[in-house]
This record gives structure tokens, sequence and C-alpha cells, in this order.
């Protein structure tokens, strides 16, 4: 056991942090300097964003605790690949989430629901291509994947050894990029003799509703925005989903992005947007709202609107463009969640994703639950783009229902949902 540890260890001193003096630097510059990294960080590493919530929980070492009352026995084990002579599931377990699926690198680390770190690293690499370049993006994981998970573990005050579970994203996303995070987890796993749970990066965003403690009645939908999905999902109980409609063509942060790209403004274009939006007159410019049939939605036509508009005139108003689209790309999504909310019947409503950030969205939406008389519940703005606390999240959820993933759990890019 003591050997599996140091080699678990040996795997955060590897000469890789050594060979990357700007990150290094920067990763100092970020506990140090208000938290900001420095300009001119290293070519793979956009920004850093990290959080700690000061813990009530006792700051003794946390390895070693005798047995005791609070702690309870699983499920007989499955079969996970894993040797374990018994799955304990404890108060206060301390979860590693790993988030790897595009171009963020998260590592999370959460005892039960406290958020004991938060580390994301954006990639600027793609910035000059307006989009994500996945051989791009699987390699700079695996440049910074080591000294963001040594940091996250130095914020969270704690020990590698001191991990009882290892959570990671398994899909769906860029594969070149999920293998990274999963070996990753899995290695840590193996060496420290803990169990390993791969996530769906889906189930991951539905569960950062609850980051902030909230715990949503079920059944409830819940409304995914990201810059890879759009989909409405009726989660009927823990674990149960059933997908109610989702993008026939692209995601809606898809959509801000490429609208991002054609009047000039930066990637990820969302933020971009909504900024540049603040300034512009609605109305000015008329873009449909899309109307696809049931519960699915569109964006291609809508983009194709904006690409028709900028190329027919040259001399556009780039506040008045992104303020009606981004307006005409919140209405759709209004429009099928209301249709949605009415058909169900549920009384409670989240929304997650990178995309749910947006404030205009959010006020829409709560405009939307006070007129249907509803609950709803917003991911915190901190947590709605993709992070590794969520999947430690859904892990440690997952985990004390069903026990660890098998080792044999793959990388899947697509074709299939919750
Ligand atoms: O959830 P996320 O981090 O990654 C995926 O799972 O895809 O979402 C990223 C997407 C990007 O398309 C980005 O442009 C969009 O979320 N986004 C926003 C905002 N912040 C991020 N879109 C609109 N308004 C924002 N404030
Ligand atoms: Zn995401």
């Amino acid at each position: 056991m003591a050997r599996t540890n140091e080699f678990a260890i040996s795997l955060l001193n590897l000469p890789l942090i050594s060979n990357i003096p700007s990150l290094n630097k920067s990763l100092k510059s970020v506990r140090t300097v208000n938290e900001k990294p420095e300009p001119g960080f290293s070519e793979a590493v956009h920004s850093i964003k990290q959080t700690k919530r000061e813990m009530s929980l006792p700051k003794a070492p946390l390895q070693n605790q005798p047995a005791n009352p609070d702690y309870s026995r699983t499920a007989p084990l499955n079969n996970s690949g894993l040797i374990f002579n018994a799955v304990w599931i404890k108060l206060g377990m301390i979860t590693l989430g790993i988030e790897t699926s595009c171009d963020e690198t998260a590592v999370g680390i959460i005892k039960d629901q406290n958020v004991l770190a938060n580390i994301v690293s954006s990639q600027i690499a793609h910035t000059k291509f307006g989009g994500v370049v996945p051989e791009i993006a699987a390699r700079n994981h695996i440049k910074v994947i080591m000294p963001l998970t040594k940091l996250a573990l130095e914020i969270a005050n704690i020990k590698l050894s001191d991990i009882d579970l290892v959570s990671a994203t398994y899909g769906p996303g860029l594969v070149g990029s999920l293998l990274v995070g999963l070996s990753f987890a899995k290695s840590i796993a193996i060496s420290l003799n803990k169990p390993f749970i791969g996530i769906n990066h889906l189930e991951g965003h539905i569960y950062s509703l609850q980051l902030d403690g909230s715990k949503p009645a079920y059944p409830y939908l819940v409304l995914i925005v990201s810059g890879g999905h759009t989909e409405i999902v009726l989660v009927q109980k823990e674990f149960s989903y059933k997908t109610m409609g989702r993008t026939l063509d692209d995601a809606c942060g898809e959509a801000f992005d490429k609208v991002a790209k054609l009047t000039g403004l930066p990637y990820p274009g969302g933020p971009y947007i909504e900024k540049e939006a603040a300034k512009g007159r609605l109305g000015k410019i008329k873009f449909p709202v899309p109307r696809p049939s049931k519960f699915n939605f569109s964006y291609s036509g809508l983009k194709t609107a904006v690409l028709y508009y900028v190329k027919n005139n040259p001399y556009y108003n780039r506040p008045d463009v992104v303020a009606n689209f981004q307006e005409s790309a919140i209405k759709h999504l209004i429009e099928v969640t209301e249709r949605c909310l009415k058909q169900t019947k549920v009384k409670g409503l989240g929304i997650v994703g990178g995309v749910s950030a947006n404030q205009r969205l959010r006020e829409y939406f709560k405009n939307l639950a006070k007129k249907e008389k509803i609950k709803l519940y917003l991911t915190s703005l901190q947590f709605c783009t993709d992070n590794g606390v969520m999947i430690g999240l859904a892990g440690s959820k997952r985990f004390k229902k069903f026990g660890p993933s098998s080792l044999s759990v793959d990388a899947r890019s697509s074709g299939f949902t919750l």
C-alpha cells in the first residue's frame, strides 16, 4: 500500500511540471496575486479559475480515521476490475473529480457536498481557429493535468492519499481529450487502491444544480445548454432520465461561438456576445426564432440568418446584430421549455451548462418560472461552464448507490445520451 501511494504521489512529481516554467510561475501567481493568472501565461493555458470554500469540517488529517458508526458498508461489490477488500461509504468522503471532455482541464475536490478546490484551466490555443482543435486540446490536457491536480490538492489542504474516490468524465466529448482525464483518473485510483467511477458529462452538469445545496424534488425538468449540447431532460427520480428533446443540428453555445466568429468576437463567443449585446438595440434587426417540431431545438437556421445579414450589410452594427441574435436564441429555449413544462406538468426546472451563465437567459427563465408557478434552479455562475466539481459530485452520488465503475470504462464521443 505504501508503495502504491508513493507511485501515485510520484505521478504528481514528474519532471513535467518543471518543463513548463511559465505554467509553474502562473500557478504560483494564481495562489498569491488575487487569484488572477498573469497575462501572457503559457500557450497551453488561457486562464485558471479557482475557488475554495472554507469548510466547517475539522482540518485534521483524514486518513487512518477509525471506523465509526458514521461509516456504512455498501451492497456487494460490482465487477469493478479493482480488487477491493471492502468499499466503505463514509461521511466526509473526499472525491477527486476530473473533467477533460473538451478544451477545459478541470480538477475539483469535494468533501461530501463541500467544495474544497475547483481549478479550471481553459486553453488559449484554439482562439485563432475560432473553435476547438481536438488534437491540440488533447495535447494540452496532458501538459497541465498533473500540475493542476497538485495545485487542487494544495488548495484543498489534503494529500493525494486522502482521496476516497476518483471520478472522471468518460463522455460525451472529444475522445482524445477524454482519454487523458480518464486514464489519469484510473491511474490514480489503481495506484492508491481507491475506487474509480466514470461519469457522463451531462449527468455532471445536472448535478451542478446541487452544488449550492439545492435538492430539486422529483420529477423535474433540466435544460442543458452548452457548447456541445442542447437537450431538455426529464429527471424522473435519481439516475432515471428521459430525454424529451434535443437539438437537431447546432448546440445553442455552438451558435453563440459561431456568431461570435462571424462578427469578429473571440472564442468562446458566449460571454463576449453577452457583453456586446448589452449595447445593442432590440428590434433593430429581425432574426427568426427557430420552431422545430415537438421539444426539439435547432440553431443552424438562426446562425445562417446572421451570416447572410452580416454578408449583405458590410457596415452592420455589431451590438445590434448580437443582441438580436441572442434574443432569438433565448426565446427559442423559452418556447420549447414552456411547452415541455405544460405537457409534463412538473413543478421544478433546472438550467445548466455554459450558456446558463448568460444573465439575459437567467432573467427570461425567472419570468417563465413566475408565470408557470414552478421552482427554478439555476447553477451558481462559477459552476455553469465545465468543471471537475460537478463530476466529483455526480461521481460520489452514483458511487453511494451503485459502487465503483469497471476500469474498462472507455471514452465515448457521442451517439448516446443520458
Ligand atoms: O458547458 P460548457 O462549458 O462546455 C460544454 O459542455 O460544451 O459550455 C461552453 C459554452 C460555449 O459555447 C460558450 O460560448 C458558452 O458555453 N457560454 C455562454 C456564456 N458563457 C459561456 N453563452 C452565452 N452567454 C454566456 N455568458
Ligand atoms: Zn459541458
